[in-house]
């Protein structure tokens, strides 16, 4: 089965993917790391952030695993990737239509790699839109821009910095959501939670909830009522 939680930076979306993996037994890919693996080579190799060929060509050697990311077979440490030059690069880096083909496959070849294992909850900005449009559940988190600084400033332990936080994100939010390759918005079909007020054991007992009356909405249109003489019970069963 494959989960997809997209919404904006702070909305919740990585503890909730996380947690929502680890309670359906399912492997957590976090795609935000791809454009960060990208932004770290690309500050690091002096590469020119607007050159959207040379990114891509960066992008072609980055993998993505539960584990995270990493490039030329070398894994990324988490730190590396999480500071504020490379946040702020990643956004940049992510506005290129090279880049994001290169890396939506990749993306695609994760979440294909998972099948065998029962499958994925995927998160980022344009997993259900773009990455995974064919995912059993998408998720699109919300929650109010004060609150998202909030949880990214306890998060990153910079409670002192809430204000650049604050800002920093308005500006990528604004970047993200109006860039002209997959913008980030809600996929059809998606379900909108806001989490301003919830808990993040609220949102993911609801998100583990949806997924499980997917899996089991998905399990009976495959075999069929019980007794259903007719119905296809040793047909192979889509994995994902
Ligand atoms: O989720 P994150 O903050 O780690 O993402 C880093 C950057 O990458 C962010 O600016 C948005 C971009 N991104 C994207 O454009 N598409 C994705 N699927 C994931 C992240």
């Amino acid at each position: 089965m494959l989960v997809a939680i997209d919404g904006p930076a702070g909305s919740g979306k990585s503890s909730v993917a996380r947690a929502v993996a680890e309670r359906l037994g399912l492997v957590n890919l976090n795609t935000g790391a791809t454009y960060r693996a990208v932004a770290l080579v690309a500050l690091e190799e002096n590469l020119d952030l607007d050159d959207g060929v040379a990114l891509a060509a960066v992008g072609a050697r980055v993998d993505l695993a539960a584990t995270g990311a990493s490039y030329a077979g070398e894994p990324i440490p988490e730190d590396a990737l999480r500071t504020p030059e490379v946040s702020a690069a990643a956004s940049r880096v992510s506005a290129h239509p090279e880049l994001r083909e290169i890396l939506v496959e990749r993306q695609r070849a994760a979440a294909r790699a998972t099948e065998a294992s029962g499958g994925a909850v995927v998160e980022g900005r344009d997993i259900g839109t773009v990455v995974l449009p064919e995912a059993d559940l998408k998720v699109f988190l919300l929650a109010s821009p004060e609150e998202r600084a909030r949880r990214r400033a306890l998060q990153t332990g910079r409670e002192e910095e809430l204000e650049r936080i604050r800002k920093a994100m308005q500006t990528r939010d604004k970047r993200d959501s109006e860039r002209e390759t997959s913008p980030l918005k809600p996929a059809p079909g998606a379900v909108v939670l806001d989490t301003t007020s919830l808990s993040l054991e609220g949102v993911v007992s609801r998100v583990v909830e949806l997924a499980r009356e997917r899996r089991g909405e998905r399990r009976s249109a495959v075999e069929g009522p019980p007794g259903d003489e007719a119905s296809p019970r040793n047909a192979p069963r889509r994995a994902l």
